[in-house]
């Protein structure tokens, strides 16, 4: 049963206002929204904030290009993001923006804190300067030669071609990104944040409040020591000026997180709620943060020293995802899978990918894939031919028959307390983000009311007068399981839930309202809730979606041959067959099989080629232990070149199969295969 109402504040990352929102993005929307939603329907105070990212010379070099001001750019992005998440009906609270006043106020107020403590330091650092545009130039806007393998056209802190990390002053010709001109080295001096004087609290913090996949990251970041942070950027430089520092800025990742306050002050504002009640040292409400793991330093070292430093609470939770895959591959413009928000919508309902998203989603940071026909198959097989279909089965008895009235007691009781029973269950994985595990107990009951009523047949039963009861009974039953099943499903589907409660003729689906069924009670009309997601529609988003390349644009014509960072990538997508014939696969016999010290992933194990023995590192410990694979044989690429990892050499590659975690399988030949055997 629902506790006491909880306090709980609930953000999103707040995007970057310089570009279109896309299905990458909205993993985390969802995903949060979601939760919200289902916080809400249990009863809680649950509020949901979020704002455009507004600052940085990104959005200042972008207005720039554009010939507008970066308040008009930002007004327009901010326009536009919010049109796309109220098309994927991701309901904030409030969404503002972070170069608003509150968050002018916010950021001075922290870092004057932050400051008079003693965790600011100042020193005067060399950066690469534009001589010709006047400005400091951030590592990415520096273009180059790599210094290590001479690949032209590097951005100024990595090489794409050989992977090397250096500084900018390290390229060779290098040239600035936005002016073509040749960086000169300028001193100037910068504001720095004393991470290290909150180590000890960040230690025992992060223990409590980041997952357990994300703690190994932080171990890392630990080990490797914390470092100042610079958080100044001198001008010209889009965002807040440093208090009693003309001419220095904040860095937008300084007031990005604040930007969290800010908007939730903001409506603090509208709503005459005590900002101090959440954010105050000592608050008992619940605060968390949704977010990609590519901002995890931040979230999780940063902003709590940020907050600790400046007396303000803390995160309850930084809850981190992962990233999302287009048919198993990074997302691409030319393949057509760099799917807009706003081209999505043009051709699909924005619930089937709520749902799809849900189905895929648990706690951790793995990485979720679209795969688009799975997509399709997954709505049309669950939503459509499963949930929906239960009510599209019973409702038009209900109305032809009995004049939309409900009968007056559950025939198998069991049936519907059982999938009551259920809701806590779900509620749990709900609230431990287990989205994926809540979509399957959802869709058990949902087999069970289809099984119900296969069995039931009121379609036979009503062509026999003197049988009536039995089929108001049965569809009665039915239509109280496909409420059930709704109320379940209310936080990913709202508009379906919307309609469903009209149907229904009910006020909503507040999480207990299921406790008491619908008897005695009049329904209305049945009108389809939701179609098939057709093929059709699929391959017009993403034929839309290669069209909709922004062309390459570097910020000022001149850079030479500058490439942007949104220009298309070659596709990839296959291989020539003498490519494939390259590859030689042999059976193995598994020798031995032994843990890794320190590898939560990998199996050490000794493969027998008939005579040669290779020592092979294989992804498989969440599969098998390495009792169950000592003897059996299986595939390996014998020829792979042998790899340096980081607990030793890997001589080859052990093929497997299956959706990973515990399913997966390595591939076992059986019939006559020997070790060493070639196979093709
Ligand atoms: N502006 C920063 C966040 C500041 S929060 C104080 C930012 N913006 S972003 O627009 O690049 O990303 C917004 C959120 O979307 C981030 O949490 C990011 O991880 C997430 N995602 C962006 N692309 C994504 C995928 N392809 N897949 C999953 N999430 C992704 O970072
Ligand atoms: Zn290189």
């Amino acid at each position: 049963m629902t506790q006491n109402p909880r306090k709980i504040l609930v953000t999103s990352a707040l995007p970057y206002a310089n570009g279109p929102i896309h299905l990458g993005h909205l993993v985390e929307y969802i995903q949060t929204d979601i939760w919200v939603r289902f916080q809400k329907q249990r009863g809680h105070q649950c509020t949901y904030v979020c704002a455009d990212d507004a600052h940085g010379t990104p959005i200042m070099l972008k207005a720039d290009q554009l010939g507008i001001s970066p308040e008009e750019l930002i007004a327009q992005v901010s326009t536009e993001h919010q049109r796309d998440f109220a098309g994927f009906m991701v309901g904030f609270d409030n969404y503002y923006s972070t170069h608003s006043p509150e968050n002018r106020d916010f950021a001075a107020l922290i870092y004057q804190r932050l400051n008079d403590a003693g965790h600011i330091a100042r020193r005067t650092i060399t950066q690469a300067y534009d001589p010709e545009k006047q400005m400091f130039l951030p590592d990415r806007f520096v273009k180059g030669e790599c210094p290590k393998c001479g690949a032209a056209d590097q951005y100024g802190d990595s090489c794409e071609a050989c992977g090397a990390t250096y500084s900018p002053v390290e390229l060779k010709n290098a040239y600035s990104a936005i002016s073509g001109a040749k960086p000169v080295e300028k001193d100037s001096e910068h504001f720095f944040f004393k991470l290290g004087d909150f180590e000890q609290f960040l230690r025992t913090w992060v223990d409590k409040h980041v997952q357990e996949q994300m703690i190994h990251k932080l171990n890392e970041w630990f080990e490797s020591g914390l470092q100042q942070w610079d958080i100044s950027r001198d001008a010209p430089y889009w965002g807040f000026e440093i208090p009693d520092a003309p001419g220095k800025y904040f860095y937008v990742w300084l007031d990005a997180p604040i930007g969290y306050m800010a908007s939730f002050k903001n409506w603090c504002e509208k709503n005459n709620v005590d900002f101090d009640d959440y954010w105050g040292a000592s608050s008992d409400a619940e605060l968390y943060h949704f977010i990609g793991k590519d901002i995890a330093y931040f979230h999780t070292l940063f902003w709590p020293a940020m907050l600790e430093g400046a007396g303000f609470r803390k995160p309850n939770g930084v809850f981190c995802h992962g990233f999302l895959t287009v048919n198993g591959q990074k997302m691409s413009k030319s393949r057509g899978t760099f799917i807009m928000a706003e081209s999505y919508l043009k051709h699909l309902r924005p619930e089937y990918l709520r749902y799809y998203f849900a189905a895929k989603l648990g706690s951790g940071i793995d990485d979720i894939d679209l795969s688009l026909d799975d997509f399709r198959m997954r709505v049309n097989a669950d939503l459509v031919n499963k949930v929906v279909n239960i009510a599209s089965r019973c409702a038009g008895f209900i109305a032809k028959k009995f004049d939309g009235q409900l009968g007056a007691s559950l025939v198998q009781p069991e049936l519907y307390n059982d999938a009551v029973k259920m809701g806590e269950t779900i509620a749990q994985a709900y609230e431990q983000r287990e989205y994926a595990r809540a979509m399957r107990e959802i869709m058990h009951i949902a087999d069970k009311a289809n099984q119900y009523i296969d069995a039931a047949e009121p379609w036979v039963l009503a062509k026999q007068p003197e049988r009536a009861q039995e089929v108001q009974d049965s569809c009665t039953l039915g239509i109280n399981l496909f409420r059930v099943i709704l109320s379940y499903l209310a936080p990913i589907l709202p508009q379906v839930a919307d309609e469903a409660a009209t149907f229904l003729n009910i006020d909503g689906f507040a999480w207990d309202d299921i406790q008491t069924p619908l008897l005695n009670h009049r329904i209305n009309k049945f009108k389809p809730l939701m179609q098939r997601v057709e093929p059709d529609a699929i391959d017009k988003m993403v034929e839309d979606s290669k069209q909709s390349i922004p062309a390459p644009a570097p910020a000022t014509p001149a850079a030479p041959a500058a490439q942007s960072p949104l220009a298309a990538e070659p596709v990839a997508d296959t291989i020539e067959f003498p490519d494939f014939a390259k590859v030689d696969l042999r059976i193995a016999r598994i020798a031995r099989a032994e843990h890794v010290e320190g590898a939560d992933k990998l199996l050490r194990l000794t493969l027998d080629l008939g005579g040669e023995t290779r020592n092979v590192f294989a992804g498989i410990k969440s599969a098998y232990a390495p009792e169950q694979l000592e003897g059996k044989l299986t595939v390996m690429v014998a020829n792979l070149a042998p790899r340096k990892m980081k607990f030793g050499v890997s001589e080859g590659m052990v093929l497997a199969a299956g959706p990973g975690g515990q399913d997966l399988w390595i591939l076992e030949p059986h019939e006559g295969a020997q070790p060493g055997m070639r196979i093709k």
